[in-house]
């Protein structure tokens, strides 16, 4: 045998969508992971994504290598996109990626090749591949509890600013916290980047949800307010959401330096990293992303048809916060409101969401986390009366995190 058998940990995403797909009870919600569906439970291509395949196949673009970045274009394209402003985009580099995770892989190996011994300090909980993959690029990884009772610990954040060494990085989602469904407040941002400009402590942020929590300006501002304030960043960006691209594994990574020869060597790292892993980053949807950026009609469609999205899953947050606030313990569930994006965190343990599987064919994560997108607008009465049903009200709430 050439195989020794450690444990394994792989995320109980899976097991429970394979366990979804086995249910036979026609009422099954499928809650568990983070993509956008529309009423009939569909994960639909967005119109603008369609129009732009179109446009592609007609002009059948070569599919020669391209280089170790990837699409340039794309790169600029969603650079310009995030950044917003011109001072930031031009102190930014940029490499196409293998998605979100592809961005935050590729910027912990950055971030392991040029700090041996660094610290990254990870609040939790988190999305749950964070910690594998820094970890994976054999960071010193210091977790922190980053929210109590369902709120953001505003001091918990600064405190880890305050102590960490210069050079150490903090990781810190750019909106729609998953799973907390918590985005930052606009001062924190600005107290944050105070304190890490003074210390050196370096921002990388994750920017996965953006467009799906207050609207799309909104939803980058904290951080754009942050990366004016401090010196170096970096920045990993999912095309998943906003474009629905899930398995095209579309994304980028965006280094902000002091200087272009310092941001030209973070992007031959991130260059000779990349092609010793996977070499170049697959090319529709990049060519789709840069193919809508481009196009200024194409562009407001997008962002139209993102917006949309985005009211369908405030309706239903609201909705879903309505209907539990007017059911027993509805107080416990305030909290909701306050929550943005994709998904929603729920006030239940592990053995409530068990229940909520179980007697109730709802599959959420045992975090609490749902999904709420797979919810139908005409299944939220239901959804809320079997929350209600195993929320045990002496145990709503007790000791979340
Ligand atoms: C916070 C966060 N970051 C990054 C990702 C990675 O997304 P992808 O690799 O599909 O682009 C996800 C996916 O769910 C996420 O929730």
């Amino acid at each position: 045998m050439f195989l020794d058998t450690p444990s394994l940990h792989l995320d109980p995403l899976w097991d429970l969508s394979a366990a979804y797909a086995a249910d036979p009870r026609p009422e099954r919600l499928n809650l568990i992971i983070g993509v956008y569906r529309d009423e009939s439970g569909a994960s639909p291509v967005m119109p603008s994504v369609l129009a732009a395949e179109a446009r592609l196949l007609a002009r059948a673009p070569s599919k020669e290598y391209l280089g170790l970045s990837g699409n340039t274009g794309f790169n600029a394209a969603v650079t310009g996109l995030l950044l917003g402003e011109e001072e930031l985009v031009a102190r930014a580099t940029a490499v196409q990626t293998v998605a979100g995770t592809g961005a935050l892989r590729l910027l912990a190996e950055l971030l392991a090749t040029t700090g041996p011994g660094r610290t990254v300090y990870l609040g939790t909980p988190s999305y749950v591949n964070h910690l594998a993959i820094l970890r994976a690029a054999r960071l010193n990884v210091v977790e922190y509890p980053v929210s109590r009772d369902g709120v953001l610990d505003a001091e918990a954040v600064l405190a880890v600013a305050r102590t960490a060494r210069r050079g150490d990085a903090i990781l810190l989602q750019g909106c729609c916290h998953n799973p907390t469904g918590l985005s930052m407040p606009g001062p924190l941002w600005d107290e944050l980047a105070a304190v890490m400009a003074v210390r050196g402590v370096v921002p990388f942020v994750d920017q996965a949800y953006f467009g799906l929590g207050d609207g799309l300006e909104e939803d980058l501002a904290g951080m754009r307010r942050m990366l004016r304030v401090v010196p170096e960043a970096v920045v990993a960006v999912s095309g998943s959401k906003a474009w629905g691209l899930y398995s095209e594994r579309t994304g980028c990574a965006i280094v902000l330096t002091e200087g272009r020869e310092r941001g030209e060597y973070a992007r031959g790292v991130l260059e000779v990293t990349a092609r010793a892993d996977y070499s170049q980053p697959p090319a529709h949807g990049a060519l789709i992303v840069a193919e809508i950026l481009g196009d200024p009609g194409l562009r407001a469609q997008w962002r139209a048809e993102l917006e949309e999205m985005r009211l369908r899953l405030t309706g239903l947050r609201e909705g879903l916060a309505d209907a539990l606030a007017a059911g027993p313990g509805g107080a416990a569930f305030a909290a909701l409101r306050e929550q943005r994006g994709m998904f929603l965190r729920l006030p239940l343990a592990p053995g409530q969401m068990d229940r909520l599987r179980e007697e109730h064919a709802v599959y959420g994560i045992p975090s609490g986390r749902i999904s709420l997108a797979g919810v139908p607008t005409a299944r939220i009465q239901d959804l809320a009366d079997s929350i209600a049903a195993v929320a045990d009200p002496a145990l709503i709430g007790a000791s979340r995190a």
